[in-house]
């Protein structure tokens, strides 16, 4: 058989690349004089979006030559990563089982990203706190993989490292969209640090000169020792995470951030969510309107996708 090639694959997938860079604004950037563009990564696929693409491309073009049966993955009931890896396994005639966080979400109705998985054929496997919380150690992997006739354990949030490469391809895209044009700062969402590892990978020529992390959940330290984990040897200096804006944790929100957000996707095409996106637009306007990123400076924000985690009860449509 005919080993298929890496452009075949985004025209399988329908994957829309690059992902347009647009300038935009926010609530206090005009008055401060910042000027500030968004990589659309929201746009690469109605599901496979923002850094789901980035962190299983590499993963997926490699399934090309050797696809395995049955892939076993780990996420909660809303998670963005279950959902496009689904979606994924589905296009490539590949079995799925997401291994959901919450065994007693197993009697209660279905969430949309959930439901998405079942129309897919994807299979659910409900997990107990205390059993998902082993999700990254080998023996508990095994056991699972046996238990549900897996070969491949993606981990969770597709944070591996074959994640990272896909992640930098977003210098290149950068630099080849606006190659006159230098950013003082770019500011991603982070949670696993895999994508923020990615984007800091030092190998990059890039036109960034400082990467921003907001936590989107409480993880002082834990965050930045995930990211030095991803980079290993690759440590850089250019980076740190923003601490303050994880509105209580993760998933966690404030009637502040949700009437942020709320206000902006009243205004704006672009559309933003309070699990990830709004938290880094919101940081973003906050460290513009109290002078942490400077007037005069250049901001880039990673879109990282995502909008299917804030959805009702409604089903997303892709056309093959
Ligand atoms: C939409 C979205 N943005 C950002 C993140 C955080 O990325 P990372 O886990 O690579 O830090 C996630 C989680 O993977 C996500 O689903």
């Amino acid at each position: 058989m005919r080993v298929k090639t890496e452009s075949e694959l985004l025209t399988d997938l329908a994957i829309n690349l690059p992902s347009p860079l647009e300038q935009i604004s926010l609530p206090d950037s005009a008055a401060k004089g910042v000027e500030v563009w968004c990589k659309r990564d929201d746009l690469i696929h109605p599901i496979i979006s923002g850094n789901k693409w980035r962190k299983l491309q590499q993963t997926l073009v490699s399934w090309y030559s050797s696809p395995p049966s049955h892939v076993i993955s780990f996420g909660g009931p809303y998670s963005n990563h279950l959902h496009a890896l689904a979606f994924c396994c589905a296009q490539l005639g590949i079995a799925f089982t997401a291994v959901v966080r919450g065994k007693y979400l197993q009697h209660q109705v279905l969430s949309p990203t959930l439901q998405d998985i079942c129309h897919w054929q994807g299979q659910l496997h409900f997990v107990n706190k205390t059993d998902y919380q082993r999700r990254t150690d080998p023996a508990y992997i095994d056991e699972l993989k046996n238990y549900l006739q897996a070969d491949l354990c993606i981990p969770e949030g597709g944070s591996q490292s074959a994640a990272l490469q896909g992640v930098a391809e977003i210098h290149k895209e950068v630099s080849y969209q606006q190659p006159e044009l230098m950013f003082d700062l770019a500011l991603l969402p982070v949670a696993s640090g895999a994508s923020l590892a990615g984007l800091v990978n030092k190998h990059q020529a890039t036109s960034i000169n400082t990467f921003v992390g907001v936590a989107v959940l409480k993880g002082k330290s834990y965050l930045e020792e995930l990211v030095g984990q991803f980079l290993g040897q690759e440590q850089h200096t250019r980076w740190h995470i923003e601490h303050e804006y994880h509105h209580g944790g993760y998933a966690k929100t404030s009637a502040d951030l949700l009437a942020f957000c709320e206000h902006y996707n009243a205004n704006n095409s672009l559309q933003i969510e309070p699990v990830y996106s709004g938290k880094c637009f919101w940081a973003a306007n906050d460290m513009i309107k109290t002078g942490k990123i400077r007037p005069g400076s250049r901001v880039l924000l990673l879109h990282t996708g995502g909008l299917q985690g804030n959805r009702a009860h409604k089903r997303i449509n892709v056309s093959k």
